[in-house]
């Protein structure tokens, strides 16, 4: 089995694949459809981050791609509908690199609160500009936080644990953690907040949420913050806003057109503005976040591969399957329709095979069967499988 990992993936990923019989190949950078079809023609494992985009016309140039790990949070940037259609199980790390977010988002914070980088160039500048005005505390300011999620729960906590007070507005029904104050809207949470923090998802209609009616609900020399995604931000508005003086600091990691690879140059219209934080995407990028992600989705991969367990899976139905099948393992991905199971079943009956044990998990349109035969396994009774019309995808261990 071979594995392509690419841009930069920790090196954890490669030991763990290795560990487990897989073949390893790493590139360093992203790639663009055309080089992302030429490349996986012939791999059972893809490892990207955010930057390749796994695309239909991707998946349907590598038949025998068994898996993708994204090296990341967010899996928008893979087909998930055609992966799954394929039988292709994507995998990735929703919880490695939360806290890397959350204390750089306090930094920051705690940073614009203070003009830290503004004093830190005049320093640099020869200038000593010891002064009080414009500083402050964050202790019994109020945090807004959209998007009450992994990372916006958690912030939640450790900035009450600084004495904020904390108010957060999600779409769906969220645990209030600690003291923190629930928004019936975005509005409110604007009316409220003295700094906004956004830690939504990316699904599509979050693209543009936070415009110029949005900076202008917010409350006058408030701070801004945006580690999320890119495309949720105008970031025009943000820039009018800022030299008005209306908003007093912003601190801004994601961008909706970010460069390709390290070292590429970088253009925003936020450069250059004091009390303006801009990171080249960082939020998560810390050494011990890269180390869990490459173990934890490298471990996700491994299973699949070597025993078919698709646990966390976001798009196939999950099994947790046993550690290896004594003889001989079946992994049959098929249409969910009625009677399915039956028919696989009446076909390993037919060909003298005894089930010595199976599991099956369904997720809308999709089933997959996780069964351990006793054999005697044939390629007549393979091809019978790999015939049937609910078969989207067929594979074997042992
Ligand atoms: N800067 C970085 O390096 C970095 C690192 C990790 C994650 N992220 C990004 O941070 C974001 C949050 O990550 P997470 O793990 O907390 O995700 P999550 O899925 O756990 O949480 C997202 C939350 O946002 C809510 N939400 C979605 N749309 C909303 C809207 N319009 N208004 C209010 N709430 C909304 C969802 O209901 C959910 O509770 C993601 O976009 C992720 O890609 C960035």
């Amino acid at each position: 089995m071979r594995a392509l990992l690419l841009e930069n993936i920790h090196p954890e990923a490669t030991r763990l694949l290795t560990e487990r019989g897989i073949e390893v190949e790493n590139r360093k950078g992203a790639l663009d459809e055309a080089e992302l079809i030429e490349a996986v023609r012939d791999v059972q494992l893809l490892g990207i981050r955010s930057k390749t985009h796994v695309t239909r016309a991707a998946l349907e140039a590598a038949p025998d791609l068994i898996g993708v790990g994204a090296f990341c949070i967010g899996t928008n940037q893979i087909d998930l509908g055609a992966a799954a259609e394929r039988g292709t199980a994507v995998f990735n790390a929703p919880f490695s690199n939360t806290r890397s977010v959350v204390e750089l988002v306090i930094a920051e914070i705690i940073a614009m609160a203070r003009h830290l980088t503004d004093k830190n160039a005049l320093m640099h500048a020869g200038v000593w500009d010891k002064s009080a005005k414009g500083a402050h505390e964050v202790r019994g300011r109020t945090l807004g936080i959209v998007g009450y999620g992994n990372i916006g729960s958690q912030l939640s906590v450790v900035a009450e644990a600084l004495g904020m007070r904390v108010l957060f507005y999600d779409v769906a029904d969220k645990l209030a953690l600690g003291n923190a104050r629930r928004c019936d809207s975005l509005d409110e949470l604007l009316r409220e907040a003295e700094t906004v923090t956004l830690h939504v998802d990316g699904r599509a209609g979050n693209a543009g949420l936070f415009g110029a009616e949005e900076f202008a609900k917010m409350r006058p020399r408030s701070l801004f913050l945006n580690l999320c995604r890119g495309i949720v931000v105008d970031h025009e508005a943000l820039r009018e806003h800022l030299v008005s003086g209306h908003i007093a600091g912003a601190a801004l990691d994601v961008f909706a057109d970010e460069p390709k690879t390290a070292g590429d140059p970088f253009v925003s219209s936020l450069q250059g503005l004091p009390n303006v934080i801009l990171t080249p995407h960082v939020g998560g990028s810390t050494e011990e976040a890269q180390e869990d992600i490459g173990r934890f989705v490298a471990g996700k991969l491994g299973d699949y591969a070597r025993a078919g367990t698709t646990t966390m899976s976001v798009n196939l139905p999950q099994v947790q399957a046993s550690d290896g099948p004594e003889r001989c393992r079946v992994l049959h991905v098929h249409h969910n329709v009625p009677g399915v199971l039956a028919t696989v079943n009446g076909v390993l009956a037919d060909f003298g095979v005894n089930i010595e044990s199976q599991t099956l998990s369904t997720r809308a349109d999709l089933g997959y069967v996780v069964t351990d035969i006793g054999g005697p396994f044939t390629d007549a009774l393979l091809d019978k499988l790999a015939s049937l019309p609910e078969t989207v995808r067929l594979r074997l261990i042992g």
